[in-house]
């Protein structure tokens, strides 16, 4: 469902279903809820601009300062409901990237296990497996709804000379869409820079394939607090050069250098702090219908016990997970975290 606003959604004979989720999810106190249930042009216009998020202008801004503290808290409250409403309509997203692991046989059998799995109608699965196996792995995951297998990689140039590489249309020929680029480790390892990155991205969407674009800083960038402007950067580098039709079908996962395979992961309020930051980066750019909607997945030693926690935060849309999902359990429990 296209949901622009929780009171809108209200209104609308399918108000159920939005009415379900407020109570649900954040109201069950009968008077707090119901307060929210009514016509947005009943409200103040300096409440129907909140909820609209019109609240670059500075004259808005000037309105808000001047109302009093219960109608400031009031304004506070619609936007957080607001937040999580239009996450709680919007599609999930949990990807695994299993790596250079895994033989053809154990390959295989996780993927059938998946495959066996009920998985929830509003999270995307995705099995970035070994490119070897894309193909037999693709047959094992048939038709089912809301489980795809990705690549983890592809090369930055469309074909030719290039021993050992396997190019977009390779992969798009084993009918697959999706393909991670831009990880740390492929950064790191075989020297992929944010140019290299951005080709990758357009051979992809000249496919109509699905890049999951990887950003992340390493510790010592962190540590000297200058994480948000070196992984805008990544973003601004990698992804700035495409229109406004192009860059919603991106999704961004955010993996911290220092959180990946070490356990160390990062606290919900860092892996938020950082997804709200790009959000703003990207809103600057695209505005904010884009800003809103495009999927921000966090990685990093995200695993079945923290999942909860972090896939809470309102600007997380979901997880790229590594180690934790090598095992359907374990895959699955952070599947069902939101
Ligand atoms: P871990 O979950 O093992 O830390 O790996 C994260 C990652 O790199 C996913 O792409």
């Amino acid at each position: 469902m296209n949901c622009e606003t929780m009171l809108e959604i209200s209104r609308r004979p399918s108000g159920v279903e939005g009415a379900k989720i407020l109570k649900n999810d954040f109201f069950c106190k009968k008077n707090h809820f119901s307060k929210f249930l009514r016509p947005l042009e009943d409200f103040p216009y300096f409440i129907q601009a909140l909820w609209r998020k019109d609240i670059s202008k500075p004259s808005f801004k000037r309105t808000f300062k001047k109302k009093s503290a219960k109608s400031r808290n009031f304004a506070r409250q619609m936007l957080i409901i607001k937040t999580k409403c239009l996450k709680n309509m919007s599609q999930k997203i949990v990807a695994g990237n299993w790596k250079m692991n895994k033989t053809a046989p154990e390959a295989l059998l996780l993927a059938k296990e998946m495959a066996q799995q009920t998985l929830p109608s509003d999270v995307t699965v995705i099995l970035a497996t070994p490119a070897l196996y894309l193909q037999n792995i693709r047959q094992v995951l048939g038709d089912k709804k809301g489980l795809y297998a990705a690549a983890q990689n592809c090369h930055h140039e469309s074909r030719g000379a290039f021993t050992g590489e396997i190019s977009a249309e390779m992969i798009q020929s084993v009918d697959v869409q999706y393909v991670i680029i831009g990880h740390s480790e492929r950064r790191e390892y075989f020297k992929e820079n944010n140019a290299m990155i951005a080709k990758k991205v357009d051979l992809l969407l000249a496919k109509e394939m699905k890049p999951i674009f990887c950003c992340g800083e390493a510790l010592p960038i962190r540590e000297k607090g200058k994480h948000v402007k070196y992984v805008s950067n990544q973003i601004k580098e990698g992804l700035f050069h495409l229109g406004h039709a192009d860059i919603k079908k991106v999704i961004i996962a955010y993996e911290p250098i220092w959180a990946i395979g070490t356990g160390l992961t990062a606290t919900p309020e860092q892996a938020q702090d950082m997804h709200l930051e790009l959000r703003k980066v990207i809103r600057k750019k695209y505005g904010n219908e884009i800003a809103d909607n495009i999927r921000i997945l966090y990685g990093g030693s995200c695993n079945a016990s923290n999942a909860k926690t972090l896939f809470a935060q309102p600007d997380i849309d979901g997880g790229l997970i590594g180690g934790a999902s090598l095992k359907a359990a374990d895959f699955c429990t952070i599947i069902n975290s939101f």
